[in-house]
């Protein structure tokens, strides 16, 4: 992978409105100017093109990443999103998270689709992971570890657990390896302090940009 590290996500999930992102992105860019790794936002799809030219406009260093993308390419799919129909908006797209699998009954083949539609877009998937068990697709470089039991729960992995299990993980590819699950601005560093894991996922606690850009600022 060629941005820097630590590679941080923000996933808004279907949070704020578009006037609400505007000032997250006024906040957040402050901090990210200075911050040594990739700041990266997950917005919902109808954001994206705004976010993109706002953050080109302002020459904010973050970067955009879709939640999702679609298994199929451009056609008759009702509803859908598909990889080329964004690839010059964003640069990543979350693949396979928790949430998806959960609510949405994503399973490892739909998965591999959906990277190979990125791939082929050349939008580079974050490829999410419960365990060093779950099935890697290939061409995947950025891998997110996020146990389930961790996500939204407060309740986050151990940083040793969580150091094991990358390593696993690093172990099976060339992977750039993230953590995600209830971090925020106490625990972010305790997770990378070993240089094994290589970023952040996260979720509750990006919603508040403050909360936010403490994280940035504890890991940088
Ligand atoms: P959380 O979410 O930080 O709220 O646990 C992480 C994620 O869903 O990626």
């Amino acid at each position: 992978m060629n941005d820097s590290l630590p590679f941080v996500i923000a996933n808004l999930k279907a949070n704020k409105t578009w006037q609400e992102i505007e000032v997250w992105l006024d906040e957040v860019a402050k901090t990210a100017a200075n911050f040594p790794g990739t700041v990266v936002v997950c917005p919902s799809y109808p954001f994206l093109k705004v976010a993109a030219l706002e953050i080109k406009s302002a020459s904010w260093r973050i970067k955009l990443a879709s939640q999702d993308v679609s298994k199929f390419e451009q056609g008759a799919y009702t509803g859908e999103v598909a990889a080329s129909q964004i690839k010059d908006i964003c640069s990543y797209s979350i693949i396979g998270h928790s949430e998806r699998r959960r609510n949405f009954g994503e399973d490892d083949q739909t998965l591999t689709v959906k990277v190979q539609n990125a791939i082929a877009a050349k939008l580079m998937p974050i490829f999410c992971v419960q365990d060093e068990n779950t099935p890697i697709p290939h061409g995947v470089e950025i891998v997110a570890y996020e146990p389930p039991s961790a996500i939204g729960s407060g309740n986050p992995d151990t940083p040793e657990n969580a150091h094991i299990v990358s390593q696993k993980i690093k172990e099976k590819g060339d992977h750039t390896v993230i953590y995600g699950g209830s971090v925020d601005s106490k625990n972010a560093a305790s997770f990378l302090k070993k240089g094994i894991i290589d970023g952040l996922l996260v979720g509750k606690s990006c919603l508040d940009p403050q909360e936010f850009t403490s994280i940035l600022a504890s890991i940088k």
